[in-house]
């Protein structure tokens, strides 16, 4: 079994190597079965439909838990499409091999309609969003009445609209991409970010009356890299009670 590779460091790794799909019997697909099984949970009732994953820095892993967790929500017979919203530094065309071309930015400013907009990987099972062409207008991208128009629609036609977002603490992107969604989940790589930083990234998102229905624990290593692929794992928690219990501490 290849253990060391479930996830490349380097990065700009590549992206179409999806665990979940490639070792679904793996420890670390258990994971991401354990972080959906979660979410459904947290989702009985089905209110949150737009869920956008964030966290306080760069490199967290929101892309890679993304990916995995639409490609098993759809496994389970769920209709999910994924949205690129990281305008910046988009990568969810890499996981599907494809162009960043064709995307968000360009439906909104009118050259390309709904149905060229939005693809389909047979291979994963997974609708998605490329960002599109570059802008320098990101907010105003992210503002716009047509992408809530955009998501709206989705809304309609999928049971999971997800949505990739950059870290909250480099850019305001993710606070406008969070009056687009439902629910935050916020994703913290345990081992590398440090407890103020997302005590912040948690406030300012509260500030803004920002709905955080989950948290995501990733990348929690060993020094034994043997163990890697036993301890690559997603814990998942309500962030309300963990960060309670932690400002008490
Ligand atoms: N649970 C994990 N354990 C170890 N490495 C991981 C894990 N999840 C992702 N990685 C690796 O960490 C790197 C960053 O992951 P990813 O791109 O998914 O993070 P991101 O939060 O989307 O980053 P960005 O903020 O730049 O968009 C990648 O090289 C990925 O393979
Ligand atoms: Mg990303």
């Amino acid at each position: 079994m290849r253990r060391r590779n479930f996830f490349k460091k380097e990065r700009n790794a590549e992206y179409d190597y999806l665990v979940t799909y490639e070792q679904p019997l793996s420890y670390v697909a258990e994971a991401f079965q354990k972080a959906l099984v979660n979410l459904e949970y947290i989702n009985i009732d089905n209110q949150f439909k737009v869920i956008q994953f964030t966290s306080t820095l760069a490199g967290a892993g929101k892309t890679t838990f993304i990916s995995n967790i639409s490609h098993l929500m759809g496994k389970k017979g769920k209709k999910v499409v994924i949205v690129d919203l990281d305008l910046r530094k988009p990568k969810i065309n890499r996981i599907f091999r494809a162009p960043n071309e064709k995307g968000v930015t360009d439906y909104l400013t009118g050259k390309i309609d709904y149905k060229t907009l939005v693809n389909y990987s047979e291979k994963l099972n997974i609708h998605y969003i490329v960002a599109g062409e570059k802008t320098t207008a990101v907010v105003n991208v992210l503002e716009a009445q047509k992408l809530k128009d955009l998501i709206t629609k989705l809304k309609e036609e999928f049971d999971y609209v997800i949505l990739d977002s950059p870290p909250i603490i480099a850019v305001s992107d993710g606070l406008y991409i969070s009056r687009l969604a439902d629910g935050v989940i916020f994703v913290v790589a345990q081992n590398e970010t440090k407890r103020s930083v997302v005590d912040e990234a948690i406030n300012t998102l509260r500030r803004n009356n920002v709905n955080i229905i989950g948290t995501v624990f990733t990348q929690v290593s060993v020094k034994n890299s043997d163990l890697l692929a036993y301890t690559y794992g997603y814990g998942y928690g309500y962030t309300s009670s963990l960060m309670d219990e932690q400002s008490k501490e």
